[in-house]
């Protein structure tokens, strides 16, 4: 590691937090009957003590800015607080830092109660060694006091790394003689961090993540979701990807067949109803060649680039409707699969299972049936069969999901699979 010691602002490098704080700042202008500023002024409140930012564009007194922080706080700790997100790569770096054995501290002006809350929340409260708040009443702070307060008795500041988005955060720690790499992605106007000193200004989190991990991002996570036909998988997917976006998760959202304009080609042969009459071996041959190039184009460099794919079926489908619903049987699946996959495998299966009424019922009032879904009736119960041994043969990967339940159940059940594996 290039420093022994990473001291993080929140808002604006670790969290995008400006929703809450936009329109916490705005319902305490309306109800204390001053105009509400537009979003540049708004997006000045992100990052510095809120009491100097009251002062500063309100024109407020001391006291007035402090009875304008109360009003603030109405609506900030129930509701503004988690109007916020993380940025993409964060959750990952703080993972790798810590566990390549860093020192690893926020330092931000935010009272402390709300960053003790907003870490534990986004569960990245693990992988911090120490937390520098502000006190609730205390509403100024020096950014050099809350810097020398986040680092262990006796660290040099010279062995740290501080990095922020604004110039306060930057002064502060050259001031100290630390190292200060700019969020430029945050909260800063133009030219803002490099010429308030910082060694290095970043436009995008993700490059900063890669930067600070000197290049060595870790794998991402290959998560698969698998069902019958009919099973909701679409609807789910949606609402799995924008929760880890918030999360601070970098996703790449793919499908099989299909995926990357080769395979999508394959598909359009597959599934078209002209394609009727295809022998079954040409059909797991097809799936197989949509999956060797998707594999390479996609999934794996996604993988690398430390983003969690999320993939709409991937081999256990070709277990299911190739081997035993066109009773080809897994050993020739498996053959023609083995240069499609290599070593690759999901590290997450989520499984849909829903009875075939259900299924039936709710893929009426979707798009016209293709060439699979019009199979007949005693093929779905083959696939269904299929499924089950493919969780029977690894249940630690692959999770059964009741979806015949409300589509807010299930999606809670595949954050928390996805949540845990995230964790592990
Ligand atoms: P799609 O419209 O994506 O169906 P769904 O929305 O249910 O996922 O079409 C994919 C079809 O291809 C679906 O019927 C399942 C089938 N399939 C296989 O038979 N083998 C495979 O390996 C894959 C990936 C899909």
């Amino acid at each position: 590691m290039k420093h022994r010691y990473y001291l993080f602002d929140f808002d604006g490098t670790i969290a995008d937090t400006g929703d809450g704080i936009r329109k916490s700042v705005a319902y305490s202008a309306e109800k204390l009957g001053y105009a509400v500023p537009d979003v540049e002024v708004l997006n000045r409140f992100i990052g510095p003590p809120l009491h100097d930012s009251y002062m500063k564009y309100f024109g407020m007194t001391d006291a007035q800015a402090e009875h304008a922080i109360t009003v603030y706080r109405e609506r900030y700790i129930d509701i503004g607080l988690y109007e916020s997100s993380l940025y993409p790569g964060i959750p990952a770096l703080l993972k790798a830092l810590h566990a390549r054995g860093a020192y690893v501290a926020l330092a931000s002006a935010k009272p402390q109660m709300m960053l003790e809350r907003l870490t534990k929340y986004f569960g990245i409260d693990k992988y911090l060694d120490a937390i520098s708040g502000t006190d609730l009443k205390r509403h100024s702070a020096d950014k050099k006091d809350l810097l020398m307060a986040a680092l262990p008795g006796g660290a040099k500041p010279e062995d740290a790394c501080m990095v922020g988005d604004r110039c306060f955060d930057i002064e502060a720690a050259k001031a100290l003689g630390m190292y200060a790499v700019g969020a430029d992605y945050g909260y800063s106007v133009p030219g803002e961090l490099a010429d308030s000193g910082a060694d290095e200004v970043y436009a995008a989190s993700p490059d900063m993540v890669e930067a600070l991990l000197e290049g060595d991002v870790p794998r991402g996570l290959f998560v698969t979701l698998e069902g019958s036909d009919g099973c909701g998988k679409s609807t789910q997917i949606d609402r799995l990807k924008s929760w880890l976006t918030q999360w601070g998760y970098e996703v790449a959202l793919t499908r099989e067949p299909g995926g990357c304009p080769i395979s999508e080609r394959i598909r359009e042969v597959i599934l078209s109803l002209d394609s009727k009459g295809m022998s079954a071996e040409c059909e797991a041959l097809l799936y197989a060649a949509s999956r060797a190039e998707h594999v390479r184009e996609v999934i794996e460099p996604a993988l690398k680039s430390g983003k969690i794919v999320i993939c709409d079926r991937f081999l256990d489908s070709s277990i299911a409707y190739q081997a035993y619903g066109r009773e080809l049987g897994e050993d020739l699946v498996r053959q023609i699969n083995a240069p499609a996959v290599g070593a690759l495998k999901p590290d997450v299966t989520l499984l849909l299972r829903l009875d075939r009424a259900t299924a039936r019922e709710r893929m009426a009032k979707g798009a016209p049936p293709d060439r699979l879904e019009s199979e007949r009736e005693d093929f779905f119960e083959r696939v269904a069969r299929g499924f089950e041994a493919v969780h029977d043969a690894d249940p630690k990967r692959v999770h059964v999901i009741d979806a015949s339940r409300s589509i807010e159940e299930v999606a809670r059940d595949l954050r928390s699979v996805v949540g845990e594996a995230l964790n592990n």
